[in-house]
């Protein structure tokens, strides 16, 4: 096995160049009780998984909820104002008629318990169909990430936050932060690291594209996004099964680390992508892979609008390579994956499966081509689904 001296390893610098830590711990930083008579605001799914984000550095450089120089700057330039590279605008909405009673310091719940604090430096009107428009390329409430944009309040408080506690969730063996993340790095002494963004389970086209990325780096960061998705994506457990029983059985241990992304799922395609390269960064990744349609949804995007919009940027700007694949599947002629860059043959010697026919075949208690999921991962998915059933 290879080994990897750990001596000289310098890890990509964080976004805005210091990884942000706002989480204070309860009964050392502070006490509970100092915060008891401020107003509590109840956070969603999604703005409690952002607070996270923002307060483990994963969303670094921001420190807290953005104001409206930077929304308006992000939405129209995919820059925060200062300059910084940022495509999606990350924003705390409360609906208009709470909105008077959260002005100074506010006590974050979720769940009813106490999560963290906001000190509200500006409260401004959403502009929602500006937003949905720029950073989604729809104004269609069919678009799931548009839905929840409309869904939720008008008014964006923004603020620096803090966070009482890392919420380790339903996976706290794989929950780490941005900083544990890079210990693990740094232990395994891993000189490049490509991280792997997914909310589905790994498909042979996932693992291939895995692998093509692991002859050129160090390690693999499988880091697949934990937080809310839509209704008929695969349940983040059931997911995390599967990519259990396939790293066990088909990765190099020593050389792959499977590790939550808590964030919910936007479904902005290439703005998502840019979030999604940018945060990797900040987790200590040095390559990120983008493949075909990338966080898309529907046809919203076209296949490779996702990689495109890296053009934006300077690689220096970016501070992570871009690792772009083209639409890879099973050929039964090349007898392999491939993609149209390597196979010459014509689409009846390939098998494609759409996300909507797996969903239906294993509804159906039907197992996957071996040539489109491993045995093992099918098996996982077909209990799960037969189990729904
Ligand atoms: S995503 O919403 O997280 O992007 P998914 O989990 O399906 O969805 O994809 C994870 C990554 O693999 C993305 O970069 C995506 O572009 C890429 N990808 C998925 N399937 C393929 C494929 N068949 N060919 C090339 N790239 C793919």
């Amino acid at each position: 096995m290879t080994q990897f001296a750990a001596s000289n390893l310098t890890l990509p610098t964080p976004l805005g160049g210091e990884l942000v830590n706002r989480v204070v711990r309860l009964g050392e930083d502070f006490e509970l009780g100092a915060f008891e008579h401020l107003p509590r605001l109840e956070l969603s799914g999604r703005s409690f998984a952002d607070l996270e984000m923002i307060a483990t550095g994963a969303y670094s450089p921001l420190t807290g909820f953005l104001g409206e120089q930077d929304y308006l700057s992000v939405i129209e330039h995919l820059r925060l104002a200062d300059g910084t590279p940022w495509s999606i605008p990350i924003t705390l909405p409360v609906h208009r008629d709470e909105a008077g009673q959260y002005t100074g310091r506010v006590l974050l719940t979720h769940a009813g318990q106490p999560v963290g604090t906001l000190q509200v430096s500006e409260q401004f009107t959403a502009q929602k169909d500006y937003e949905a428009r720029e950073v989604y390329r729809t104004t269609d409430p069919a678009h799931p990430g548009v839905a929840a944009l409309y869904a939720a309040g008008d008014v964006y408080l923004a603020g620096a936050v803090t966070l009482f506690e890392v919420p380790r969730g339903d996976f706290p063996h794989a929950h780490r932060t941005p900083a544990e993340v890079r210990e693990v790095i740094e232990a395994r002494g891993w000189h490049s690291t490509v991280a792997f963004q997914t909310r589905n389970p790994i498909h042979r086209a996932h693992e291939y594209l895995q692998k093509v990325a692991l002859e050129l780096v160090d390690g693999l960061l499988l880091h697949p996004l934990v937080g809310q998705t839509k209704g008929d994506d695969v349940p983040a457990a059931t997911r995390m099964q599967a990519y259990e029983v396939l790293l066990d059985k088909y990765y190099p241990a020593q050389r792959t680390l499977l590790s939550v992304y808590p964030a919910a799922m936007r479904y902005a395609g290439p703005r998502e992508a840019v979030l999604h390269a940018l945060s990797r960064r900040n987790y200590g990744a040095t390559h990120f892979i983008v493949g075909r349609d990338h966080a898309g949804v529907g046809s919203y995007y076209g296949t490779y609008d996702a990689q495109e919009i890296f053009g934006a940027y300077t690689p220096q700007e970016l501070g992570i390579q871009i690792l772009k694949f083209e639409h890879t599947f099973y050929c039964q002629t090349c007898g392999q994956l491939v993609s149209p860059r390597t196979c010459p043959h014509d689409s009846s010697h390939h098998l494609i499966l759409s996300g909507t026919k797996v969903r239906e075949k294993l509804r159906a208690g039907e197992n996957l081509p071996p040539e489109f999921s491993r045995r093992e991962v099918a098996e996982v998915l077909r209990a799960a689904y037969q189990q729904q059933s």
